[in-house]
């Protein structure tokens, strides 16, 4: 048995989703590969709690759920206010696990590479500012540097473009990459005004109390940055080409309806150029999707056209690719 030791950043929706994920599959794990997972540390906005035997990660998700925040458990743990950089340099781990939301998270992901630990991410800010200076350092150490749940969430989308699909060469991908603006124009679609489905995704839990990072088209922005990224090599969220779904009114999506077409805010990759916008597509087409699934449409000289279609956000979805990234990198490390 190989044991690996985590150390995971973030402990909000995803993280918690992937702390229980890894407490129910230990087994499955275990048995499929040989892989005994030892969390030895846990950490929110307000503290790092750090184990280096390996904590109760159960123990964990009820202190958070039943306190809210990581400083106020007490017990055996040992409780640090370490910034995350400290803590990359601190705690003795072989994978580090970024679920946070934290913009400037690029740092603490260099020095985790520099101190020879492997990163695996869903948050996408750090890819999508700085992609070259991330993957360059990884390679240079020979380390796994994994961010599948950045782009999609489970859907695996970068692992198709990076480890399978090795002979073909991109010429295209077109994708719908974000759910909240899918669901909003959805219900525009039925008759709702902007602000009504506005509201009603908030209720839902669908959009965030600040909607604007979908609205705006900023988070399908960064999917598509890091795709462009993949498929034709490195580039900044700084050099595209962005307009949010803010500007489409009732009338637009019934003149569409009309002419047998749905509106959806489509990314548009090709070399050297990436669009994120509203666009007009046919009701029949793959990138007619609802509610929170993403598609992408990925066309290469030797494949043709290939569809991959699937959840794109979503809390297991998610813990879906960051696990399957940390088997990767556990695997290797
Ligand atoms: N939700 C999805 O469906 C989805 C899908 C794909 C990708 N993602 C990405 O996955 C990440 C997590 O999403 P989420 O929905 O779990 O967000 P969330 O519920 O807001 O959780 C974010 C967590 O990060 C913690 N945090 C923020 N800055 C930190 C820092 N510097 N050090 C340690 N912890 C820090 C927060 O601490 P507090 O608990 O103290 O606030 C919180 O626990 C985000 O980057 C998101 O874009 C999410």
């Amino acid at each position: 048995m190989k044991e690996v030791r985590l150390s995971l950043f973030g402990f909000g929706n995803v993280g918690r989703a992937l702390a229980r994920v890894l407490v129910e599959k230990s087994a499955v794990f275990r048995e499929r590969y040989g892989l005994e997972f030892k969390v030895v540390s846990v950490a929110d906005s307000s503290a790092v709690v750090w184990l280096p035997v390996g904590m109760n990660l159960t123990e964990a998700l009820n202190v958070k759920e039943t306190l809210g925040r990581l400083s106020a458990w007490t017990n055996d743990y040992e409780v640090f206010n370490f910034s995350p950089v400290e803590a990359v340099r601190e705690i003795d781990a072989d994978v580090v696990i970024d679920v946070t939301n934290d913009k400037n998270a690029h740092t603490w992901h260099l020095a985790a590479l520099k101190e020879g630990k492997a990163v695996v991410t869903s948050n996408k800010p750090p890819l999508a500012f700085h992609y070259a200076e991330l993957i360059g350092e990884a390679e240079r150490r020979n380390l796994p540097y994994l961010f599948e749940a950045t782009v999609m969430a489970g859907t695996p989308v970068i692992g198709l473009l990076k480890e399978t699909l090795l002979g073909d060469s991109v010429e295209e991908i077109e994708a719908v990459l974000n759910g909240t603006t899918t669901y909003i124009l959805t219900m525009m679609e039925e008759g709702a005004s902007f602000e009504d489905a506005l509201r009603k995704a908030q209720e839902l839990g669908i959009a965030e109390r600040d909607p604007s990072g979908d609205i705006l088209g900023i988070d399908a922005g960064y999917k598509a940055t890091i795709l462009h990224c993949l498929a034709f090599g490195p580039t900044t969220f700084d050099e595209i080409e962005v307009r949010g779904i803010d500007g489409i009114s009732p009338e637009d999506l019934a003149r569409a309806g009309k002419a047998g077409r749905t509106v959806r805010l489509v990314a548009s990759i090709e070399r050297g150029s990436v669009s994120v916008e509203p666009k007009e597509v046919p009701k029949g087409s793959p990138l007619a999707v609802s509610s929170t699934q993403n598609a992408a449409v990925i066309r290469t000289d030797l494949l043709g056209e290939l569809v991959i279609q699937g959840a794109g956000a979503g809390l297991k979805e998610t813990a879906s690719g960051v696990v399957s990234d940390v088997i990767k990198a556990a695997l290797k490390v």
